[in-house]
């Protein structure tokens, strides 16, 4: 069976040391690289006040291009509905480690379950992190014997959530297109319509020992079209801006919206997948459940017709969008 980061850090729990496999080379410790004092934040959206749907589009694009990501906060999601998905999340991972092994990650069941990332990734280190995955969205791609059946309302609460945050996508991505100078669905179509993926993740992330010496989640852009996040309040999501590493402000129930790989490639780099990594607490358990939104995997995503011209030639190759996840998970060039 799988070692999990959950074990290792309760064994670790009063001690003041980390197996070596967790200690990241120095240009990537947090803290050798964050930068403190320097106070930046990202692009905080208000929908509640913002009635004119020009001034909306122009945020969102302008955030969009110069950052990457943007938190959005009165989005129309009750804080009740993000509070439930956070609380059946949490029971979860605090079930005995018998009871998450039985939806745990199998050889053959692709990218969904319980599980810990065992392929060592950057200089043979490991993120102290675990995480679940299952899908939400479209019906037809959901597989319920990845969800939790404990706590018993896990299914309802994602449900709830799922069925809030398509209205959250269809605004976003309307508006992404709308900023491009597109016509409002025609990012969505791109997307794939209707059959866009919703694949939900849970980030466990235990106390650590040694958060000046570990990472949660190494480096890296979202290969997802565009992901939509709730943290819990313990900080730890940081943005690379300027030459260093940023800390990422916690906003009591915002959605936090990075702009992955897919939709940089559609929107042909006008706007731009942020680079983000995360940090690990001493004394606090780190959650956050991001929902990738993705392409179906037949589809073929590349630049938009419309937003290649003789002055702005096609930057990205056109391919599937499962062969771009192949490529990018087994480091191969695009
Ligand atoms: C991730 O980027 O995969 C995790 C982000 C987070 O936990 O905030
Ligand atoms: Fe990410």
């Amino acid at each position: 069976e799988a070692v999990r980061v959950q074990s290792i850090a309760s064994l670790s729990n009063h001690t003041d040391t980390i197996p070596s496999e967790f200690i990241r080379s120095e240009n990537e410790q947090p803290a050798a690289t964050t930068l403190h004092g320097v106070v930046l934040e990202v692009p905080v959206i208000d929908l509640g006040r913002l009635t004119d749907e020009k001034t909306i589009v122009e945020l969102i694009s302008e955030a969009s291009r110069d950052w990457g990501i943007f938190q959005v906060v009165n989005h129309g999601i009750p804080d009740q509905t993000i509070s439930n998905l956070q609380r059946v999340g949490q029971e979860f991972f605090e079930l005995p480690r018998a009871e998450k092994e039985l939806i745990a990650k199998t050889p053959d069941s692709g990218i969904e379950g319980y599980g810990t990332t065992l392929q060592k990734e950057v200089e043979g280190k490991k993120g102290w992190v675990d995480h679940l995955f299952h899908k939400i969205w479209p019906p037809s791609s959901v597989n319920h014997q990845f969800w939790p059946k404990n706590p018993p309302s896990y299914r309802e609460a994602n449900e709830e959530y799922c069925e809030r945050l398509r209205e959250v996508y269809d605004k976003l991505i309307k508006w992404l297109s709308l900023g491009v100078g597109l016509e409002e669905q025609e990012m969505k179509v791109a997307m794939g319509g209707e059959d866009t993926v919703f694949l939900m993740k849970i980030n466990y992330y235990p106390p650590c020992p040694r958060p000046d010496l570990a990472l949660g989640v190494v480096a890296h852009t979202d290969m997802s079209g565009l992901t939509i996040l709730v943290p819990n309040q313990v900080p730890g999501l940081q943005v690379f801006r300027d030459g260093h590493w940023h800390d990422v402000k916690y906003i009591p129930n915002a959605l936090i919206v990075h702009i992955g790989d897919q939709i940089e490639i559609l929107s042909n780099g006008q706007y731009k997948a942020v680079f983000h990594r995360t940090t690990v607490n001493k004394n606090c358990t780190r959650m956050s459940w991001p929902v990738f939104l993705e392409p179906p995997a037949e589809l073929e995503i590349g630049p938009i017709a419309k937003l290649v011209s003789e002055q702005t030639p096609a930057k990205y190759k056109t391919k599937k969008y499962k062969d771009y996840v192949y490529c990018k998970l087994n480091k191969l060039p695009q």
